[in-house]
């Protein structure tokens, strides 16, 4: 049974985190928790918007050691732990199990922190990751449309979105890394330098990869790669979920989208929030793609 239930738009809000009511059931969220973990699962934590769906596709192509050409991305190949149905079929998948989240330290099986099983942990700039997500809210039918920008800003600010707090998913993960086999990774690293980001991922993950199969990960990981492939978009989610009409998956793909859709009074609002909440955090972001040197792959 479910601690508490506050129906909110489609939330129900169980155990601090809000789950969308018919994608979320909160009975097996809570089983989670529980689940055995083997040392070859591998658990790739993001909120939302920051880099998921990309990192779907490193994990696959690098258990293919970079061959495409068996199967396309399938998200079924590395699926949503939380989802309605899935969690019978972790229990029973074959290894290696490879898993997608957005949930919350605490709502993870427990024996992660016991150093069970490999976490890669995906952050990435939350200026950017606000404007993705409000743009993913317009063909998300599952998520309330947005009335407009200033309207998803504020609610993004409290945390009035799936994934909750941005500030909050962040600092719990980080903060909670020498517990586990942890891999903090960010979407900007990865858009400076895809290579060497694949190269720690696969290192990460133990697996050895020769400089052609390395290249050949790369080469299929990339932005412009990626936009033409229906499964990277989703496009195989029936319309009654995602409308494909109103938006896509590989949208930008860059750093600094937000530039297009801050007021000068919004980034001031959001450089304040960002600087008490992250004051101790270690890691600092890119806010701005001209302030990286891309690495072309
Ligand atoms: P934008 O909306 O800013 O373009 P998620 O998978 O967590 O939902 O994240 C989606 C975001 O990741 C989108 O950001 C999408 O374009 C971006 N993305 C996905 N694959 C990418 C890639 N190969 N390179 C750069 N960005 C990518």
């Amino acid at each position: 049974m479910a601690s508490s239930s506050d129906f909110k738009y489609n939330f129900v809000s169980h155990k601090g985190f809000n789950l969308i009511s018919g994608t979320h059931d909160p009975a097996e969220v809570d089983a989670i928790c529980n689940y055995e973990v083997r040392d070859s699962d591998v658990f790739v934590v993001t909120y939302p918007k920051s880099g998921t769906i990309w990192m779907q596709q490193i994990l696959r192509l690098i258990e293919a050691k970079g061959d495409l050409t068996s199967e396309e991305l399938n998200s079924d190949q590395v699926p949503w732990i939380e989802l309605q149905g899935k969690g019978k079929e972790f229990v029973e998948a074959p290894s290696p199990r490879l898993r997608v989240t957005h949930l919350p330290y605490h709502l993870m099986p427990h024996a992660l922190s016991q150093k069970k099983g490999k976490v890669i942990y995906v952050a990435r700039n939350p200026k950017d990751v606000l404007v993705s997500y409000f743009h993913f809210h317009k063909f998300a039918t599952m998520l309330e449309t947005p009335k407009d920008f200033n309207h998803f800003f504020e609610k993004f600010i409290r945390g009035d979105v799936y994934g909750n707090s941005w500030f909050e998913h962040t600092k719990s993960w980080y903060a909670h890394q020498d517990n586990m086999q942890f891999l903090f990774i960010t979407y900007e690293e990865m858009i400076q330098d895809l290579r060497s980001s694949v190269k720690r991922i696969s290192s990460f993950l133990g697996k050895n990869l020769t400089d052609a199969q390395l290249t050949e990960v790369v080469k299929h990981s990339t932005f412009k790669n990626m936009r033409v492939i229906p499964q990277a978009n989703y496009e195989m989610v029936p319309d009654d979920l995602l409308n494909h009409h109103n938006g896509k998956f590989m949208r930008k793909g860059t750093i600094g989208d937000w530039k297009n859709h801050f007021t000068v009074n919004q980034n001031e609002i959001f450089d304040q929030i960002f600087q008490k909440e992250m004051k101790e955090f270690p890691v600092s972001f890119v806010w701005d793609i001209k302030d990286i040197e891309q690495i072309t792959v």
